[in-house]
């Protein structure tokens, strides 16, 4: 499974990279706004960090300028992932630069219909929105699971299932049980997945252990 980070804070990727548990990085107008930076010099400067794609996403609705934008954010690096908003006019947006070989991740998915027409629409990745589903008593899991199913029966569907809007470690772990092909989430939750106690206790009583030896290996 590949991990992307949800945000555009320099540190925190530097560090997940370093860590070399980082497979790409997404944004989002609202991750932009937080960030306080210039939109296409922050993105710019995360290609220059990461080797995989780093979603950059489009502002406006209309298809006209839309497509504008995607043509200027997939100029930016070879490993930006334009994304674009699930409506037609952004899956059009989607079929017209996948035709021409930019990586598009179509974001706001709700639903396995939805879902479908991403693929059909050429998406690199479809990012279908779990927490955010979770959060008004739908089952977002359900979704990765049905996308899943649903784009195993098509060989010709290229589209890889971006497991966002993550809130937990559980959503990562579920969704790999399930297969998906990437999860992108806060940093935070990422280090979540390094933690247990008996880990900790374990370390301490090795710790311990060796320094009775009186060895030391360097
Ligand atoms: C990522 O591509 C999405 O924009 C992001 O995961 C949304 O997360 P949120 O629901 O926590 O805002």
């Amino acid at each position: 499974m590949k991990f992307f980070a949800d945000t555009s804070d320099i540190e925190d990727i530097k560090k997940l990279n370093e860590a070399g548990m980082l497979d790409g990085v997404t944004t989002n107008p609202s991750i932009i706004a937080k960030s306080g930076r210039d939109f296409i010099p922050l993105i710019e400067e995360i290609c220059d960090i990461v080797d995989g794609p780093v979603s950059a996403e489009v502002a406006s609705t209309d298809y006209e300028t839309m497509s504008k934008e995607g043509a200027k954010l997939a100029a930016i690096a070879d490993n930006v992932a334009v994304k674009v908003p699930l409506t037609p006019a952004g899956l059009r947006v989607c079929k017209e630069l996948s035709d021409k070989g930019t990586m598009v991740n179509v974001t706001l998915c709700f639903s396995p219909g939805q879902a479908l027409l991403a693929a059909k629409a050429g998406a690199a990745f479809i990012s279908p929105f779990v927490g955010r589903l979770d959060d008004i008593c739908q089952d977002g899991l359900q979704l990765i699971s049905d996308v899943l199913r649903i784009y195993e029966n098509y060989e010709y569907f290229d589209t890889q299932v971006l497991v966002a809007s993550v809130r937990n470690p559980l959503h990562i772990i579920d969704s790999a049980k399930m297969g998906a092909h990437v999860v992108t989430c806060p940093p935070k939750v990422i280090h979540q997945l390094y933690n247990h106690p008996l880990t900790d206790k374990g370390l301490a009583g090795f710790v311990e252990d060796w320094k009775k030896t009186g060895q030391s290996i360097l």
